[in-house]
């Protein structure tokens, strides 16, 4: 059974979207360890209250470098296969992403390359964009630019806040993360150039 290792920040909504496809049979994986950089991230508890491993690794006073080797410690003592950033609200440095070639994915809310960064549903609101949506991708050692395994896009409605639009999108999260995982554990993708085929 490959290995997951998630990592959050906050809420873990999508973590927990991973762990029902899991329960549901509609993913063959396990997760093997939930990590979060805060201590009282919510989804913590909530991997807590699942009966799965939670640890925080906190990064104060630690260099990047310094920091993601630290997590590599932790995930391979885990054993894990794939590192899921689910709301991993930290950045990743080179160290990170050598040690895991093409096996870290990240979701972002947004389509990319449009609004990298932070507040994605914001930033696609204030640009007035009709369409928006969520993208599950390769972590490369770019600030969400690695390759595009999975996309879907949601309508932007005349009368959506951040908070409306944010929940549309979110269900397209939940959904797309689930299946990008299973393309990438069962290895049923080629890169060509950047475009993930499969
Ligand atoms: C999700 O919307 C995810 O796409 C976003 O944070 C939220 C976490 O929600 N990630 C980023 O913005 C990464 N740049 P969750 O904790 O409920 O999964």
């Amino acid at each position: 059974m490959k290995r997951l290792g998630v990592l959050l920040s906050g809420r873990g909504s999508n973590f927990e979207a991973i762990a029902r496809h899991i329960d549901n049979g509609q993913l063959e994986a396990e997760i093997a360890v939930v990590i979060s950089n805060l201590a009282d991230a919510p989804g913590l508890a909530t991997a807590r209250s699942l009966g799965l491993k939670a640890l925080w690794v906190g990064g104060k006073g630690l260099s990047r470098d310094q920091y993601d080797q630290r997590l590599i410690e932790v995930l391979q003592e885990h054993q894990v296969d794939l590192v899921c950033l689910a709301g991993f609200m930290r950045l990743l440095g080179p160290v990170m992403v050598q040690a895991f070639p093409e096996r870290i994915l990240n979701i972002h809310p947004s389509l990319l390359p449009a609004f990298p960064g932070l507040h994605a549903q914001r930033q696609a609101l204030e640009h007035g964009v009709k369409f928006a949506g969520c993208t599950v991708h390769f972590v490369d050692e770019g600030v969400d630019s690695g390759p595009i395994i999975r996309q879907a896009a949601v309508p932007v409605r005349d009368h959506d806040t951040e908070a409306t639009l944010s929940a549309r999108i979110l269900q397209q999260e939940h959904r797309i993360y689930a299946e990008a995982i299973a393309l990438v554990l069962n290895e049923e993708y080629r890169i060509e150039n950047r475009r993930v085929i499969g």
